[in-house]
């Protein structure tokens, strides 16, 4: 399975975001993942479609859209509109996963479901079938910087023995040593902020990341 590496822009220079994404391009990165927080699905606000849509102008990575709100039906086409190619959101939300799944893909976009810590793996299973990717949560969503949960692991082995070919993609915590444990349990999508741009060499970190 191929190793694929989604360096979080939360955790990048908001002053620099054209030069962190050209780190981004030079590391070989396979998505770019954009943290969408509205202050009420997770306690904390980060950037909107506006933000995105001028990223998108400078960057030929594809976008990974992970909206962290109540309602992402709401929100689906300014967010595609701004240029994203995977939308990822969240079991626990508000809108209509089924609608809001169809909303996507009708626009032309990649579907993806994400499941918080806690929440167990078997509420994507109705979904399986439309989802070009499925996102296990390390941590709980909100903030990056927190320390990757070893304990949801048994639910990224669960979805791997079910699906040998789906993108599993895990997020939050993500460094070198928690990598191994992830790729282990049969993850293959790794979302790292942290760890690639409060580092030395973004480039070489996102590299040794897909090891
Ligand atoms: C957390 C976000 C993550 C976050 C990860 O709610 O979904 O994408 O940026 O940050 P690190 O890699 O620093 O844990
Ligand atoms: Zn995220």
């Amino acid at each position: 399975m191929k190793y694929k590496v989604s360096p979080s822009m939360l955790a990048s220079d908001y002053a620099n975001l054209e030069k962190e994404l050209k780190k981004c391009e030079q590391g070989n990165a396979d998505l770019i993942h954009l943290d969408v927080m509205d202050g009420h699905f997770v306690p904390n606000i980060s950037i909107g479609a506006p933000v995105i849509a001028a990223m998108k102008k400078v960057c030929d990575i594809p976008f990974d859209v992970h909206l962290m709100i109540s309602e992402p039906l709401k929100y689906i086409d300014d967010f595609v509109k701004a240029g994203a190619d995977i939308i990822t959101f969240h079991t626990e939300c508000d809108s209509d996963i089924n609608e809001t799944i169809d909303r996507i893909i009708s626009l032309g976009c990649k579907a993806s479901l994400a499941v918080k810590p806690n929440t167990p793996i078997s509420e994507v299973y109705p979904y399986l079938d439309r989802l070009s990717m499925v996102l296990v949560m390390t941590v709980e969503p909100g903030f990056g910087g927190q320390s990757f949960m070893e304990f949801t692991m048994p639910k990224v082995k669960e979805l791997r023995e079910k699906c040998p070919l789906l993108d599993i993609q895990v997020d939050g915590g993500v460094t070198l040593k928690t990598v191994k444990i992830a790729k282990q349990a049969g993850a293959n999508v790794f979302v790292a902020g942290s760890a690639v741009f409060k580092s030395e060499n973004p480039k070489e970190t996102i590299m040794q990341l897909k090891g």
